[in-house]
């Protein structure tokens, strides 16, 4: 059933229900966890059980002893910042490690008073939400075509462009070995090797990859982990070798918000920016705000 043949379909059993009741159900429909149980589907199972695999192999925070520059930014952030991958952790999770007392929310002002402030999370990968989000609101159909992920980290676009795309080739570079090494486990246990590769690559060595792919996806990925003048030098490797007509850019946050930080212009003619539809519900977890931070580019 399509979305106008069961939005007729709904209006028919709303009309038949008694109006004294009818607040009480569309209430219902707003808030049930019920519902939102029915989003599940097994490629999510299958992504929810990467993310189990993942955390037993990673410190709470996610992050690698080497990644020291990316440590001490989120210390220089002027509101205290922790991180918390969003793969891994959903808010369900967070909540309950809370309650445990393994994770806070919140800091102390006035250190062993009740006077806390909210801590800012910030994460290093996309959720399962965003995933779903990007591969089936944002891009198009990507039979046979090529997407790269710039800084796969997790692997989380890689796992998400698998179960939830038909692109024939999802390629992951990722800086770390360390990154790399935890995404090819994974590769091998969950038998994704015949449409997904990691490379251990600075993208900058990446030319003739950025010439082939179709789809390039960036999800933050040189703020924390490049100094500004290796950022700028990245963004305009970019900017001259991802340029096959018709290709898609997708960047978090949006080219402008990225380059003006580094007082970088774009290449004139180099892109243009398609609408997306952030008007969809996908469950109680999702952070519509962190939906808007998604952007979509073609290669002009
Ligand atoms: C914010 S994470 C992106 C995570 C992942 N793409 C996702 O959306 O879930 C950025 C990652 O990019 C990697 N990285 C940074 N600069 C890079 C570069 N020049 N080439 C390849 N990887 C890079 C970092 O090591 C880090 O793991």
């Amino acid at each position: 059933m399509n979305l106008s043949e069961a939005q007729s379909e709904m209006k028919q059993l709303l009309s038949r229900v008694s109006p004294s009741e009818l607040p009480k159900l569309l209430d219902w429909i707003r808030t049930s966890d019920e519902l939102d149980d029915l989003q599940v589907d097994n490629r999510k199972v299958m992504l929810r059980s990467i993310a189990d695999h993942l955390r037993v192999r990673l410190p709470l925070d996610a992050m690698l002893p080497s990644e020291t520059a990316a440590l001490h930014k989120m210390q220089q952030r002027c509101r205290p910042t922790v991180h918390v991958d969003s793969f891994l952790y959903d808010d369900e999770q967070v909540d309950s490690l809370c309650e445990e007392g393994t994770m806070s929310r919140t800091y102390c002002l006035t250190c062993g008073s009740f006077k806390t402030a909210p801590l800012d999370f910030i994460s290093h990968s996309f959720s399962v939400s965003e995933l779903q989000f990007l591969f089936q609101n944002v891009l198009p159909d990507l039979s046979g075509k090529i997407l790269v992920d710039v800084g796969s980290r997790l692997g989380a676009v890689l796992y998400g462009g698998y179960v939830y795309s038909s692109a024939c080739q999802l390629i992951g570079l990722e800086l770390s070995e360390e990154f790399v090494q935890l995404q090819n486990d994974i590769l091998h246990k969950y038998r994704l090797s015949d449409r997904v590769q990691v490379l251990h690559a600075d993208v900058c060595t990446q030319d003739v990859l950025l010439h082939s792919a179709d789809v390039l996806v960036m999800n933050n990925v040189f703020e924390y982990f490049m100094e500004p003048s290796e950022q700028v030098r990245a963004w305009r490797f970019i900017m001259q070798n991802f340029k096959k007509r018709g290709s898609l850019l997708v960047t978090v946050p949006s080219l402008q918000e990225s380059l003006s930080a580094l007082q970088v212009t774009p290449q004139p003619g180099w892109v243009e920016e398609l609408p997306v539809d952030y008007d969809v519900y996908l469950g109680r977890d999702t952070d519509p705000d962190a939906l808007r931070q998604i952007h979509l580019y073609r290669v002009i």
